[in-house]
């Protein structure tokens, strides 16, 4: 039923501060969840300047980063983990590309922003960087392997 053929994965899934301002979670947590993901890992807190400078390392020389940095500290962020048959490629297709004027309408970021700078959420784009945000975000303790009753009318 569940078997690790399947390329299993876990993706680490942030929505942003906006997402947060704007009530936004519920939504974001009802499509991973309809969809069929497993959530073993979440809590709301705010980002600090080193988790960020770790979390957009090939991002910190870039032109635009400190107002990146600046926006992920404006308010509290929800991080989480989702686990699922391909989570990664497919969580980043259910948050639509970077730039939400070319994010697909049906994306999360396709149907909640215009604005690449308040692009609402965060996804890991491949299972090492998954991985590494993951170990970044959350202690060890904090992502939950537990058994879910709907596994065998998913898979
Ligand atoms: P990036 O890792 O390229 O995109 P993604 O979040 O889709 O993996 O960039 C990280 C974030 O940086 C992106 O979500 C929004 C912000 N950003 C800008 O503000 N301006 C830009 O020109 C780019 C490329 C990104």
């Amino acid at each position: 039923v569940y078997s690790l053929s399947m390329a299993m994965e876990r993706t680490y899934i942030m929505i942003k501060p906006d997402g947060v301002q704007r009530g936004i979670v519920g939504n974001i947590v009802s499509r991973f969840e309809t969809k069929g993901y497993k959530l073993v890992a979440m809590k709301t807190r705010m980002a600090t300047k080193e988790l960020l400078e770790k979390h957009y390392a090939d991002l910190t020389s870039k032109p635009f980063f400190p107002k990146l940095r600046d926006y992920m500290l404006s308010g509290p962020v929800v991080s989480m983990v989702w686990e699922g048959k391909e989570a990664v490629s497919t969580g980043r297709k259910m948050l639509g590309a970077t730039n939400p004027l070319e994010s697909a309408p049906g994306t999360i970021r396709g149907d909640f922003c215009i604005e690449v700078g308040r692009n609402i959420c965060h996804g890991s784009d491949s299972v090492e960087n998954a991985n590494k945000e993951i170990a970044l975000w959350f202690d060890e303790s904090e992502v939950l392997d537990w058994e879910s009753h709907s596994q065998s009318w998913l898979y």
